[in-house]
């Protein structure tokens, strides 16, 4: 397990860098990719620096930059292990809330992104006989009143499993975590009776840990309280 390596995007802040804490922690070295290079540096550096962990300054919506970034992590670690995509952002519920600007970006994002990171990512998955994560959400199994954020996350959900299928017989799994409600700068203000992102990356975790011929394929995790 020592040398098995675990990239993740969207590291920077919440569920993200919760997971990268874990997984570090269960002695993956990890690759973290987001916008925010200083955030990532000070992350990779809580994490034990670059034997352990690489920061790697990425917009996943750029496919020459999750190009890079899977370049970058293949030089310094030689191989992906598990990949986890989970970048994302929502916006105001309502289709005539925020601005058509903030919707493209965020489908830009949740949606060409996730798919950026599994092209990105795949040939180096499939000679591990890997494991790809993807962060769909409870919004991606029902759909929100005027919520465009729901349809991204459906379209995640479909490709999850689209992207299981299509790696059936090549030993990558492929898992979709579907969190409710997290507590984590998603949010302008904190949810209250929220999960932690910590909740979360034990879920993953507990995907990852399973032997080879197990493939949790989806894991929807509430908060006990959350009612939709
Ligand atoms: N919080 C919830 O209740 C909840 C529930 C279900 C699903 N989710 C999903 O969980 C995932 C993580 O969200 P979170 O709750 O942990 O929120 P968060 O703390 O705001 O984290 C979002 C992460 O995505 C990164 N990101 C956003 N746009 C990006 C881009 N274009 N390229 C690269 N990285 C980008 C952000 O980093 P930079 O800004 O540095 O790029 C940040 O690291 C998202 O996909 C979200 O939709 C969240």
């Amino acid at each position: 397990m020592s040398d098995s390596v675990f990239l993740i995007t969207g590291a920077s802040s919440g569920i993200g860098a919760a997971t990268a804490r874990h997984a570090a922690a269960a002695r993956y070295r990890v690759v973290l990719g987001a916008r925010s290079a200083d955030k990532l540096e000070q992350l990779a550096a809580e994490l034990g620096g670059p034997e352990r962990a690489l920061a790697v300054e990425c917009d996943v919506s750029e496919w020459e930059q999750q190009q890079a970034m899977v370049m970058a992590a293949l030089e310094a670690y030689g191989q992906l292990d598990v990949v986890f995509a989970n970048a994302g952002f929502g916006a105001k519920r309502g289709f005539l809330e925020d601005t058509p600007e903030q919707w493209r970006s965020m489908v830009l994002t949740n949606v060409y992104g996730a798919a950026l990171t599994i092209r990105a990512t795949l040939p180096a998955l499939k000679e591990s006989r890997g494991h790809l994560l993807l962060t769909g959400s409870v919004a991606g199994r029902r759909a929100l009143p005027g919520s465009l954020y729901s349809a991204t996350k459906w379209a995640v959900t479909a490709m999850g499993e689209a992207a299981r299928q299509d790696l059936n017989g090549t030993g990558v799994r492929v898992t979709l975590i579907e969190p409710g409600m997290v507590a984590t700068p998603f949010f302008e203000h904190q949810p209250t009776d929220a999960l932690e992102a910590d909740d979360v990356a034990r879920a993953v975790m507990f995907a990852v840990s399973q032997p080879p011929h197990v493939d949790v394929n989806e894991i929807l995790v509430r908060p006990t309280a959350q009612s939709g």
